[in-house]
């Protein structure tokens, strides 16, 4: 099974670029721009990725991020995702970045951005892989926080194929953020939104109804509301799975208790993704291998899963035919 997960020709959507930093190169990067960092060995800083909640780990991962600096910094660790996604069998990656977590500390949005994108130029050129770059806002923060981040992307406009919501969930709903995305729809971005994660069911119909969200990062919790399942069936709107994470995060205590399988059953157009994958133990073949021992996958469910995740891309119909066949 693992080699057939390994051969699937996969998309990626739902991939924090924050969240690829491997403790060796946090480390390396730490030393380099002279931040004093509470970890001294790789094993020193996975001991600390023992979550208890979203919270919990969002607490690491702002802290740990607070070691990547300069363009060039952006760059090494955009490309080392793109080398283990590429040598997954990945073929096209939707990308979320969070400039916020960057300009909060005093590093212009156009460093990041540039570091980011020339790493994804060489990944296509070199790797072959194809990507796009989603801009996710800190709902943790205001919505003029939200604004004036798009307002700073706005140059940038044609680097950038659409806008979501990320971070600390519970007590931030999307309703919070309707006028920034009405504006950054206004201008032409595509719109994701993490809903149902920890949050309640209510949350993903806010970002459907509110943001106009055409796929829903994680999502999980829909199957606590058969109506909003029948919804996002009938609709066919993506949900961008992430096994490990739920697991990590303990929105599901195992993964023998995880959804996924009664998802793809239920009809809903649901896909395989790694979330922030050293933090959670796993890049994406990892995550179906997991999903596939723990809920009994057949080849078939791996198949449409690989097959959900071209048909959920932003990419065009001849591309994702042409990804998916390759
Ligand atoms: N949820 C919310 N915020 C995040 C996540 C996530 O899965 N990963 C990185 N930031
Ligand atoms: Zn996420």
């Amino acid at each position: 099974m693992d080699d057939f997960i390994a051969r699937l020709p996969k998309a990626e959507l739902h991939l924090h670029i924050e969240g690829t930093l491997e403790p060796e190169l946090a480390l390396r990067l730490a030393e380099k721009n002279q931040i004093d960092f509470p970890y001294q060995t790789v094993e020193q800083m996975q001991a600390a990725f023992d979550f208890t909640d979203l919270q919990s780990f969002l607490d690491l991962y702002y802290a740990s991020i607070g070691v990547v600096r300069t363009e060039e910094d952006f760059h090494d660790l955009t490309l080392a995702y793109l080398k283990k996604a590429a040598s997954q069998n990945v073929r096209h990656t939707e990308i979320f970045f969070d400039p916020q977590s960057h300009t909060d500390r005093g590093i212009p949005f156009e460093t990041v951005l540039k570091g980011i994108t020339s790493a994804l130029k060489q990944g296509q050129t070199e790797l072959g892989i194809s990507s796009q770059l989603i801009l996710s806002f800190l709902r943790h923060l205001s919505a003029e926080s939200a604004m004036e981040t798009l307002q700073q992307a706005l140059p940038f406009r044609d680097q950038i194929i659409g806008v979501g919501l990320d971070s600390s969930e519970l007590g931030h709903p999307p309703s919070k953020f309707v006028n920034v995305f009405a504006e950054a729809r206004r201008h032409g971005f595509r719109v994701v939104c993490h809903a149902g994660e920890e949050g309640p069911p209510e949350y993903i119909t806010e970002a459907l109804d509110l943001l106009h969200a055409e796929r829903i990062d994680h999502g999980v919790r829909c199957m606590e509301d058969a109506d909003l399942i029948t919804r996002l069936a009938n609709e066919q709107i993506p949900l961008t799975v992430c096994p490990l994470s739920n697991v990590r995060l303990c929105v599901f205590k195992t993964m023998s208790e995880h959804p996924l399988k009664r998802m793809l059953d239920a009809g809903l157009l649901v896909t395989v993704n790694s979330d922030d994958p050293p933090y959670f133990s796993g890049y994406v073949n990892e995550n179906f291998a997991a999903v596939q021992k723990a809920l009994n996958l057949s080849q078939d469910d791996l198949k449409t899963l690989a097959q959900n995740s071209f048909e959920a891309s932003f990419l065009s119909k001849d591309k994702k035919q042409s990804l998916k066949s390759l």
